[in-house]
């Protein structure tokens, strides 16, 4: 703080405090001019006659409690200007002593997770409860509480067995730590309105939603230039976080018009990177509770596994 500003606030509080103090004494001597029948002689208009009665006791030592308990507090806590009160107290140091405490008691736990994998952490409830929390903390805000993404900016359902960027706990957790953006070119000048019509109706066939096969055939021509990118099959690519098409519940809806207008502008969903904010041992924790929240069998199961996980159960029904 500087001189200036220390000084101003000393003038204020010394000023308001010498005000109320001034009042507070001089209402205890003051003298009211009363009548004999104990009124000031003024009468209000609606006929009520005004009484003189002292301050109750009470009230006044009461006041004057309170103006020793702030002189009191201003001598030994900070809050005079830039004076730092005789105690030494600070809400910094405060701080920095209840981390401390707070990492001590917590260490030793943390301890017993380090070297164990993201699986075996997934199976551990110490660990998947303070995942869990830094989850909520963190990062429901885009994926929602449930982990199924919120739709409105792009959060991945991370309960599915879809992955744009990897299942696996190695890309989960690298996916937390550095961050990725998907990059979806926009086709709009490329494409014209009715084979960008066609595509969407080709997107909805894979994953066997409604749709008109012979637009969806017309479109299908199209494919080869996003296969470099979804793949021949539309299944998608991790290395460059392109989504499985055949997938039913999308990032950003289901209906035709979404499609339609992915295809024309482009989309740039990205996740942001959590190294700074969390280090690599939070990351882990909220990784492994991740881990735990989408089915995982063996690779070739995993759509079936997808429908009978309960937490995906659901997924078909357009939710957002
Ligand atoms: C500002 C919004 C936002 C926050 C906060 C956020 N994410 Fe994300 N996350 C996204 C978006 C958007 C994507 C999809 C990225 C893309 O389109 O490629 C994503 C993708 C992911 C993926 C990859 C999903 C997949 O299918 O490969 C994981 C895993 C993930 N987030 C976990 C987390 C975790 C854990 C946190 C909290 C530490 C978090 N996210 C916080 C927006 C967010
Ligand atoms: C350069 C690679 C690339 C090419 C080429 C590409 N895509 Fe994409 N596409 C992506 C990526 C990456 C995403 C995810 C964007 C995001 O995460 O925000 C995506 C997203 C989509 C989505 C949204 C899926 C959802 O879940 O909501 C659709 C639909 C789509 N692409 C269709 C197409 C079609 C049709 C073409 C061909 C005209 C195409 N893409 C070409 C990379 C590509």
């Amino acid at each position: 703080m500087s001189d200036f500003w220390s000084g101003w606030i000393m003038g204020l509080v010394v000023l308001n405090m010498g005000i109320t103090l001034f009042l507070f004494i001089w209402a205890q001597r003051v003298q009211i001019p009363t009548q004999p029948d104990g009124t000031s002689g003024h009468i209000w208009a609606s006929g009520l006659r005004e009484g003189v009665r002292p301050l109750p006791r009470w009230w006044a030592l009461f006041s004057a409690a309170c103006f020793v308990w702030a002189i009191a507090y201003l001598v030994l806590y900070p809050g005079f200007g830039a004076y730092k009160g005789l105690i030494g107290w600070s809400a910094h140091a405060e701080l920095a002593s209840d981390t401390a405490a707070n990492d001590a008691k917590l260490d030793p736990v943390l301890k017993g997770f380090d070297g164990r994998s993201i699986e075996e952490l997934a199976k551990t409830p110490e660990a998947t409860r303070i995942g869990h929390r830094l989850f909520v903390d963190n990062c429901a805000a885009c994926h929602g509480l449930d982990a199924r993404g919120v739709r409105a900016v792009g959060g991945a359902d991370l309960t599915d067995a879809h992955w744009l960027w990897g299942g696996t706990p190695q890309a989960i957790v690298t996916t937390i730590l550095d961050g990725r953006t998907g990059v979806m070119p926009p086709f709009g000048a490329m494409l014209d309105a009715k084979a960008i019509e066609d595509l969407a109706n080709y997107v909805l066939s894979l994953s066997d939603s409604p749709h008109s096969s012979e637009k969806a055939a017309a479109g299908k021509a199209h494919f080869t230039v996003c296969a470099a990118c979804h793949g021949p099959d539309g299944k998608g690519n991790p290395a460059l976080g392109a989504p499985d098409l055949t997938a039913k519940r999308r990032l950003y809806g289901e209906r035709l018009a979404d499609i339609e207008f992915t295809i024309q502008h482009g989309r740039t969903g990205t996740m942001p990177a959590w190294r700074q904010r969390l280090g690599e041992a939070d990351v882990r924790l909220v990784a492994a509770w991740v881990y735990a929240q989408s089915p995982h069998d063996s690779p070739p199961a995993s759509v079936a596994a997808s429908a009978a996980a309960p937490a995906s159960a659901p997924a078909s029904a357009p939710a957002r």
